[in-house]
Formats: C-alpha cells, structure tokens, sequence
C-alpha cells in the first residue's frame, strides 16, 4: 500500500508542475514588474488583487458560447474561422496579429479578421448589429475576450515577413511619432517617458517592452468603465485626447498603429485578460 503511495507520488508531483506551468494573468504581471520595478506595472495594488476574479472571465465564457453558436444568415458556427494559424485554431493566434492573409490581400487584427469571419462564414453584413456594435457589452468584445485569452503568457510575435506586413508596421512608427492636430500631440509626447503621470496615472512607455507588454494587452477590463475594452477602443479613445477626428474601426490607421505597437512589446509575454484603470 504505502510502495504503491510512493511510487504515485513522482506522477503527482509531474501533473501539478505542469498545471502549474500555465501562468495566470497577476503572476505575469508580477513577474515583469519584479524585473523592471515599473512605476507603471505597480501602480495599482487594488486591480491586481482584483485580478484573479477580472470580471472579464465571465466576458470571455459568452464569448465561447457565441464562438459555437451556430449564427447568422449561413447558420454557422466560427470555429472553422482562420486567424491565421490554421482554421479553428486560437492557441497562440492573437500575439502572431495583425499579420498579412492571402485570402483577402490585407493586413488584419483580431477584430477586423473576426469580423471578416462573421461576414464570410455566418453571413452578417456590416449594417447588423453583430458587426456594427464593436464597443461595450457587444458580441465582438465578448468574441475577442474568448480569442485573446488562448494566448496568455505567450511573447508577442507579429510576422514582419510580407511586405504589406512590414508596411504597416513601420507606418505605424511614423504615425505614432508624427506631430499634428490642434494640441500639436504625437503619441509619444506621452508615451515616451518613464514615469510620466496623467493626473494619478503612471503612462506606458513604448520603448520598454516590459511595461508596453501590459499597455498593449486588450482585450481588458476597466474598473473605470465597469466593462471589457479592445485595443481599437483605446486606439479611439487615445486620439480623442489628442483631438483627432474619430478614427474608423478597422481602417488602414488603425491596422498601422497596432501593428507598430505590437512590435514594439515583441517577445514579452501577453498579459490576458488584463485588468486597467
Ligand atoms: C495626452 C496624452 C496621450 C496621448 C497623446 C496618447 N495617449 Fe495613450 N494613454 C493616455 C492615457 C491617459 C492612457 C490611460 C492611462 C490610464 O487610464 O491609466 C493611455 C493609455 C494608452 C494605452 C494603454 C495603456 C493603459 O494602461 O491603459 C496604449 C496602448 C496607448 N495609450 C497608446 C497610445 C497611442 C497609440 C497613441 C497615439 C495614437 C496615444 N496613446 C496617445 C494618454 C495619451
């Protein structure tokens, strides 16, 4: 009895090292903020006590149901949907976007590769609320939270080998450096600093991967809009600071920008969901 209690032992020991292997969100976070001692990544021991019970896990599970539901106009489900790693498959998909895809000669992230997926697999078209309605408590936010959350832990790695691929990168560079508007902004003139506050916020800065890898790290929930945010809501919400026009979901801007600020956390592991201010 206790020989056959031994020899399990080894087994059990193995099976919780690599439960235990698949890091949460908050031991992420803790990690790059133990190695970088960012103003940024500490600022906010109450979101990272909340972070184990981010509200956005409950946005994610309706997400995987809407994900399997069979839905639209071709009642069809999207799990055949590519996102560029094969039909169907998400382990890994969204730190390796946006990238180039044959199919539609362009560029595309998460968000508008699902939307692609929604028009050309279940049948909506962009006047139906289902694509329409990307901000808030919608069926893209839950559908990306599902998504994006495949890829915890993984390094951003955005293919830079098409042409179009380093095309939107690089023009994302110029644009987010690019001074213009009535305030004069570029993005950098508040993410570029270490340290640099908004009121009591501590700001990102893009040339430190470690803190960019959190900036970057949407879909998440915001305790200050008690809902589930995606990156293009902070890309629109960012240029509102700065008194741009509003820009278009999915247009070429906005495919640049992300494609540039992927790059610029390649390597450092996703953080998702994350929980922001
Ligand atoms: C006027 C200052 C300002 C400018 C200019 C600005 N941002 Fe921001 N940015 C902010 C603030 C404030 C936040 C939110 C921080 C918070 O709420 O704690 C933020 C958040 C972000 C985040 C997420 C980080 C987080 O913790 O929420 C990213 C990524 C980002 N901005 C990218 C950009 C990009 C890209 C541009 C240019 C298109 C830009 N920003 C221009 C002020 C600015």
């Amino acid at each position: 009895m206790i020989d056959k209690a031994l020899y399990a032992l080894p087994l059990a020991l193995a099976l919780v090292s690599t439960a235990s292997s698949a890091k949460a969100p908050e031991d992420i976070l803790d990690e790059l903020a133990a190695k970088s001692k960012s103003a940024y990544l500490t600022q906010s021991p109450q979101n990272r006590m909340m972070m184990p019970d981010n509200p956005a896990y409950i946005v994610a599970e309706e997400g995987e149901a809407l994900f399997k539901q069979k839905r639209g106009p071709k009642n069809a489900s999207l799990e055949q949907c590519d996102f560029g790693k094969g039909p169907g498959v998400l382990k890994g998909a969204y730190v390796e976007l946006p990238r180039y895809f044959p199919d539609t000669g362009r560029v595309m992230d998460l968000e508008s590769r699902l939307v692609h997926c929604m028009r050309t697999l279940q049948g909506f078209t962009n006047d139906d609320p289902q694509i329409k309605q990307r901000h808030g408590n919608t069926d893209i936010t839950k559908l990306m939270t599902f998504i994006a959350i495949q890829s915890n832990g993984m390094p951003w790695n955005p293919p830079t080998n098409h042409p179009l691929e380093k095309a939107y990168r690089d023009a994302g560079e110029v644009l987010f450096y690019r001074r213009s508007g009535t305030l004069d902004f570029n993005c950098a003139t508040c993410h570029k600093q270490t340290g640099g506050r908004i009121r009591a916020s501590y700001l990102p800065n893009v040339t430190i991967p470690e803190e960019w890898t959190k900036a970057i790290s949407w879909p998440a929930y915001r305790t200050s809009q008690e809902t589930v945010r995606s990156s293009q809501h902070r890309v629109l919400e960012c240029l509102w600071q700065m008194r741009y026009p509003n820009i278009k979901s999915d247009s070429d801007v906005m495919l640049a920008l992300i494609s540039f600020w992927t790059d610029a956390a390649r390597g450092q592991p996703a953080i998702l969901p994350d929980l922001k201010r």
